[in-house]
């Protein structure tokens, strides 16, 4: 199947301010593809953002859901920030197994800049977005497994913009 027809999955993955859902609005436009943003979906329904197990739930359900687009032929976009080599692979292989293109864009960024950029944002306040403190943020950094380049290379190459 030609690339350029069949339907893409596109995993976002990076920390907290390293720019998703910023990305994520620029290329559902520009594909266009639906985008599963579970900071919005989560304060639309009232529901806490530090919700563990609600987030879990419902990034579950956006995964199912997403395989039912794909399956119709509509790109999806995941922002989930994808943390674990683990989720990306069982999202991969998904998307995969129904013919998807599948990418993979990294955002990194240092922590000091994520930190800049998530004091600006905690400041607007804005409706869907977390409020993350450093505090918050270098444990999460220590969690988070980067993608090396051989991962990002099981992905098919973006169709619009980079890997990050
Ligand atoms: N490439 C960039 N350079 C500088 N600032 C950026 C960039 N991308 C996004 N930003 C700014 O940084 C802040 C965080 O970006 P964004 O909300 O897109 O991050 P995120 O990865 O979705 O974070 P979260 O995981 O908390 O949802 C926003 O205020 C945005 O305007
Ligand atoms: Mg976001």
């Amino acid at each position: 199947m030609d690339a350029g027809h069949e339907p893409s999955l596109i995993l976002l993955c990076g920390l907290p301010g390293s720019g998703k859902t910023t990305l994520a609005k620029r290329l559902a436009n520009e594909i266009p593809a639906v985008r599963l943003c579970p900071d919005e979906w989560l304060a639309d329904l009232g529901i806490d953002l530090f919700d563990v197990q609600a987030r879990d739930r419902l990034e579950k359900r956006f995964s199912q859901h997403a395989q039912e687009l794909l399956k119709l032929g509509q790109s999806v976009i995941l922002e989930f920030g994808f943390w674990s080599r683990t989720e990306r692979d069982e999202k991969r292989l998904g998307a995969r197994a129904l013919g998807a293109h599948v990418e993979l864009h990294y955002l990194a960024a240092p922590i000091d800049e994520l930190c800049r950029r998530l004091e600006a944002r905690n400041e607007k306040g804005e409706r869907g977005t977390a409020q993350i403190t450093r505090e918050m943020l270098e444990p999460y950094a220590e969690l988070f497994e980067a993608p090396t380049t051989d991962e990002l290379n099981l992905f098919d190459e973006p169709l619009l913009g980079r890997r990050g």
